[in-house]
């Protein structure tokens, strides 16, 4: 597994919000990518998402190029900002309509999947009660249920109570296998640090070198 970004660059209304990226994840470890508001975090991962292009550079996934060989990533999960749940369902029934647009999934994985989270299964509450941390509970649940080889998790400890951290770390840490790509996005350092295995940093869309961080 293999994802291999080549003097990436994103330009914005004029702006560029990632600069000149070139990098290469692989599976079998958690990357965490830091820095502050606004640095090109959730770009990084959109643009890895396929959910928009690079303006020059290119990104590929096995060896397949986004935007000409394939159009998304084949094997994908993904929570980017506020996930869109529909609010008259249930945590479960919500994950089920998931499940069927993406097959292979029976009733007990998505049970599995929501407890793994810390989510009752047989919670009745409809999403529009759903406190924010339950959200993001559900969006994590979303995005791995699936099994998939890329798992991109955007602030996935945000609005998460103390206990649910410790949680929710033994959850991605337990995500890890050689064929998979685990990339998370935290914009507190400190908390990057203690989850991820390889710290990223990024300061104005780019991502800096190690003698860069230091200085
Ligand atoms: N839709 C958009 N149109 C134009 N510029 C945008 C858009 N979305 C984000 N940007 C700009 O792109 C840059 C990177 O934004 P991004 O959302 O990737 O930051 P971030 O590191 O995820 O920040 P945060 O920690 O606040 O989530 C910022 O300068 C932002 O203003
Ligand atoms: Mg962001």
């Amino acid at each position: 597994m293999e994802i291999e970004l080549t003097n990436v660059t994103k330009t914005i209304k004029g702006a560029d919000v990632l600069k000149n990226i070139t990098y290469t994840f692989r599976g079998g470890c958690i990357y965490g990518v830091s820095g502050k508001n606004g640095c090109g975090k959730t770009m990084l991962m959109r643009i890895i998402a396929g959910l928009i292009y690079p303006s020059s550079g290119e990104i590929r996934i096995n060896g397949k190029r986004l935007g000409k060989d394939i159009s998304f990533p084949e094997s994908i999960g993904l929570l980017i900002e506020n996930p869109a749940f529909l609010p008259d369902y249930t945590g479960y029934e919500n994950l089920k309509l998931l499940a069927k647009v993406q097959g292979g999934l029976s009733d007990a994985d998505i049970r599995g999947v929501l407890q793994e989270v810390g989510l009752d299964p047989e919670d009745k509450r409809k999403f529009y009660k759903y406190s924010l941390g339950m959200r993001q509970r559900l969006g994590i649940a979303a995005a791995v249920m699936g099994r998939p080889q890329i798992i991109l998790l955007d602030e996935p400890i945000n609005a998460i109570d103390a206990d649910g951290v410790e949680e929710i770390r033994g959850i991605i840490r337990g995500l890890i296998h050689e064929d998979r790509i685990i990339l998370i996005a935290c914009h507190d350092k400190e908390e990057m640090d203690y989850m991820a295995d390889i710290v990223i940093p990024m300061s104005e869309g780019r991502i800096l070198s190690e003698t860069e961080e230091k200085g």
